[in-house]
């Protein structure tokens, strides 16, 4: 069944398992808000409700309830490859079924009919200077097709139901993800290929039309891209860029409006520019000893970075506490297609050595590393050196999940966001009259 049809038979019973929530346990406290959580971030505070992803403390992330070795495993994948058909992970995400071989090549297919992007977006990337960071014209071409939206035309000409809106805003996802491997091969070829234009193929799939066109033809890079666009697709429904992109669409600005916006936040070193430093660390280690150390050297240098204060770039994370799945799973492809390469052999003896380190030194929550520990090291193996564009890699795939989120928020018609902002002074006055009424109460 086609994604749509599959989206339209499953939508009756999410509508209505939304408004049972709401109607029967619409007083039901879900969590209490402290005032170190509003200084701090709303750390941990539930403020969406999303069934694209979710993130597992004890397991790491799972895809409309599938792991990452079940996702693996269970996705159609390409004559040619040996990972999955990233068409068959978008199908997964939007409708939570898992396709058939059939099923994901026409995701594939609608991805090529949909990918021509129009001239405008080109003279907008030309036009910026060549210095111009790559996620801004990554955003900024997002943004310039905003002039495509399905949704904003129908919506200025009047569909006023509001249980139609998800159609165009499928159309508006499926047009947008279909011209991202274009886009960004673009944005990479004008940066750092002499602005060479190169056409993807009709026989490629997504991932491996991403490769070619970047000029990577191994088809073990095909393979890495498909695995880490795979990987990369989502991390549920609260993290900045999905938080962002969520927020803009609730005011239903369209699908590119809203992933423009996700793309900012990525953008930002707290969020998706943190895979490039930790290769810049590792270099940095190989480059200290002029090779890959011993083990005991490198226990030495950890001891004394750790001794220093120094923040690993890599490990820790705010949600998991253990060793990151989509770091496993990379560790695993790099096993298989690289295993002499310097510095994932260095990746993994930091791995050996530094949890037991943290652990001993007992400030950091999670130990283990995340996924940056090891994403530059296999984009560096392949010839993908240019540190600023690992973050349009990483929102190449995001914007997989951003777009179903966004989707999934009209197809279960959720109102626009509007949280509380309060004062430092009303703050003050509800600490000083709960101390009161306590008083009182002579507790
Ligand atoms: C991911 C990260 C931002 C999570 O932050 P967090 O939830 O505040 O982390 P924690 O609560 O475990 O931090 C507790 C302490 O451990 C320290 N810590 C956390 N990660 C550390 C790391 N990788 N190396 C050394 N110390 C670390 C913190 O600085 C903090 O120290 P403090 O009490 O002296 O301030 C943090 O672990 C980090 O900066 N990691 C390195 C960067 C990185 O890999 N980012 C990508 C994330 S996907």
């Amino acid at each position: 069944m086609n994604v749509k049809d599959r989206i339209r038979s499953k939508l009756p019973e999410w509508r209505e398992r939304t408004a049972r929530l709401v109607h029967d346990h619409g007083s039901f406290k879900v969590a209490d808000v402290t005032v170190e959580q509003i200084f701090g971030g709303i750390r941990g505070v539930p403020i969406q409700v999303s069934d694209i992803s979710y993130v597992d403390p004890m397991e790491g992330i799972r895809f409309r309830g599938y792991s990452i070795p079940e996702v693996l495993k269970l996705l159609p994948r390409p004559e040619t490859g040996q990972y999955p058909l990233v068409g068959g992970l978008y199908y997964l995400l939007m409708t939570g079924e898992v396709p058939t071989q059939e099923e994901a090549e026409d995701i594939e297919v609608e991805w090529k009919v949909r990918s021509n992007l129009p001239d405008h977006v080109f003279q907008v990337l030309k036009a910026m200077p060549r210095y111009t960071h790559p996620m801004t014209l990554f955003s900024q071409a997002i943004l310039a097709l905003q002039t495509e939206s399905i949704f904003a035309r129908r919506y200025y000409y009047g569909i006023h139901n509001k249980a139609d809106y998800w159609e165009a805003f499928l159309q508006d996802s499926l047009n947008l993800t279909a011209k991202l491997p274009v886009l960004a091969a673009n944005i990479y070829n004008l940066k750092y290929r002499d602005g060479i234009y190169v056409n993807p193929e009709p026989n490629r799939d997504w991932a491996s039309n991403f490769a070619h066109m970047i000029g990577k033809e191994e088809p073990d890079y095909a393979d890495l891209c498909r695995l880490f666009f795979v990987l990369h697709s989502d991390h549920e429904g609260a993290n900045v860029s999905a938080h962002a992109s969520h927020l803009v669409g609730s005011a239903l600005a369209d699908v590119y409006l809203s992933c423009s916006a996700g793309m900012n936040g990525l953008a930002g070193p707290l969020h998706g520019l943190a895979n490039q430093e930790c290769l810049r660390w590792l270099l940095k280690i190989r480059e200290h000893f002029g090779r890959v150390p011993r083990r005991d050297e490198l226990q030495v240098y950890l001891e004394s970075a750790l001794g220093k204060n120094e923040i690993i770039p890599g490990y820790g994370h705010a949600v998991l506490r253990v060793t990151d799945p989509r770091f496993t799973a990379q560790a695993e492809f790099a096993q298989r297609f690289m295993p002499e390469d310097e510095i994932f052999r260095l990746a993994m003896l930091v791995f050996d050595i530094l949890p037991s380190l943290l652990i001993q030194q007992g400030k950091v929550k999670n130990p283990y590393p995340n996924v940056d520990a090891i994403n530059g090291t296999l984009q560096y193996h392949y010839g993908v050196k240019e540190f600023d564009f690992y973050t349009v890699l990483f929102g190449l795939s995001r914007i997989l999940g951003l777009t179903t989120h966004i989707t999934w928020s009209r197809i279960l018609g959720k109102p626009i966001e509007r949280p509380k902002s309060l004062t430092t002074k009303i703050l003050e006055e509800m600490i000083d009259r709960e101390a009161v009424n306590l008083a009182k109460e002579g507790k």
